[in-house]
């Protein structure tokens, strides 16, 4: 877009304390957004990042003005918006159910804010979006003869055409199809860096909110767990939900146990006792009792090697998947309940049943209070055994197939 949309327009957006609780009948009350502090930087793109009903779209509403607070506060730049009417916000939205008015063209759906508001070259502006967002042939026709993922991108590009103070998207992408997804993620992120709005993406795709965003929240169950940039997120979870939801294929989540006699590693089945340099220094560790946690490596980070390792977990092939570009490998590990998933390079072969070494990089093995979920503070700074250095990615080719 051109200099007219120049980043004068954008605020920043602090949320205070926000809350909304529903009342439903024969339910009680539903604190669906229970006490949230976030501020957005001016020209920041914020992911606002969690599973189905965890408050996402109802914290958007609450700032589009559609939905009023129970409490807290919501400013933009530094003064409160709580009680003006939406139009009086200087917030720009695009819905997941797009909202498009049916009897009016693409065209007039996209300038429509703009008309009303009487500026001058609304239809130039309008055609500018549309043909960044590929939907320029479009806009003569009516929204009843589009598909959603047309639909969801007119949306979009009538929220991004009206230069807002704030933009508020709520799963702007979840009706495109996979190749109109990327092309269309691409685009927004161009047009978000040009345009400077003070931008949030309300998603629950964390590959959307990691690709995309400047810094991502995440949330669950009405509260934030955790605010970081993409990299923050997913190198130190903050808790076992956010190492679950963030990554793909998913962390790997194992119970295991500290005992007092062996506090230089975690027991993750009486057989299996993986070694963690530097584990001793654990704070709040020497009490002398055992202690419950959940051990988190993601498929990446572990590496694969011969059974006659003596470094080495044992652990048994359970099912190998060669997938294009890695393979994935599901293995047990002998009492362990839960299986334990690999990523391997694409080439490599393994048969079922074939006994295997795993390495844990301890640089990026996480620890979880098992009873809180809250993530324990260690750090693999005196390594006593180094292992091999150790590459994130691809894993050795070491295991010859039998
Ligand atoms: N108008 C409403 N009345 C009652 N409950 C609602 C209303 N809107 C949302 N909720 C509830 O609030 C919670 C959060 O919903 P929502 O903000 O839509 O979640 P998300 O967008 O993250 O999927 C859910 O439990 C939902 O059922
Ligand atoms: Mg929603």
């Amino acid at each position: 877009m051109s200099e007219r949309n120049g980043r004068s327009g954008a605020r920043d957006l602090a949320l205070d304390g926000l809350q909304k609780v529903f009342r439903r009948r024969g339910q009680g009350e539903v604190a669906a957004v229970a006490g949230i502090d976030l501020d957005v930087a001016e020209g920041e793109l914020l992911g606002l990042l969690g599973p189905s009903g965890c408050g996402k779209s109802t914290t958007l509403r609450m700032i589009a003005g559609l939905e009023a607070p129970s409490g807290g506060d919501i400013r933009i730049g530094g003064a409160s918006i709580v009680g003006r009417p939406p139009h009086r916000r200087d917030v720009a939205v695009a819905f997941e159910n797009y909202a498009l008015y049916p009897p009016l063209t693409v065209a007039e759906n996209i300038a429509f804010g703009m008309r009303a508001r009487k500026e001058p070259d609304a239809a130039a502006r309008a055609r500018e979006v549309a043909e960044r967002l590929g939907i320029v042939d479009l806009l003569g026709r009516k929204p009843g003869a589009l598909s959603s993922g047309q639909k969801q991108r007119v949306s979009l590009a009538r929220a991004i055409v009206r230069r807002p103070s704030v933009l508020l998207l709520d799963e702007p992408l979840s009706h495109l199809d996979a190749a109109e997804r990327d092309q269309t993620r691409r685009e927004l992120k161009r047009l978000q860096r040009e345009t400077g709005y003070t931008t949030v993406l309300v998603t629950h795709d964390q590959h959307e909110a990691l690709s995309l965003a400047d810094r991502v929240a995440v949330m669950d169950a009405g509260r934030l767990l955790q605010v970081g940039t993409p990299d923050e997120v997913y190198d130190a979870p903050a808790n076992r939900f956010v190492a679950d939801f963030v990554g793909e294929p998913r962390m790997n989540l194992l119970a295991g146990r500290i005992l007092p006699g062996t506090p230089t590693g975690v027991f993750l089945s009486d057989q299996v006792h993986l070694l963690l340099p530097g584990l001793a220094g654990l704070p709040e560790h020497g009490a002398g009792g055992e202690r419950a946690v959940i051990v988190g490596i993601r498929p990446q980070d572990i590496r694969l090697g011969p059974a006659a390792d003596p470094g080495a977990l044992p652990a048994t092939v359970f099912a190998h998947e060669p997938l294009q570009e890695v393979g994935r490998l599901t293995l047990t590990l002998p009492g362990v309940a839960t299986r334990i998933v690999v990523e391997t390079h694409h080439d490599l072969v393994a048969a079922r049943d074939e006994a295997v070494g795993l390495r844990f990089d301890p640089a990026r093995t996480h620890l979880f209070d098992a009873e809180t979920g809250e993530r324990l503070a260690w750090s693999p700074n005196r390594p006593q055994n180094p292992s091999p250095s150790a590459p994130s990615r691809p894993l050795s080719r070491a295991t010859s197939s039998s």
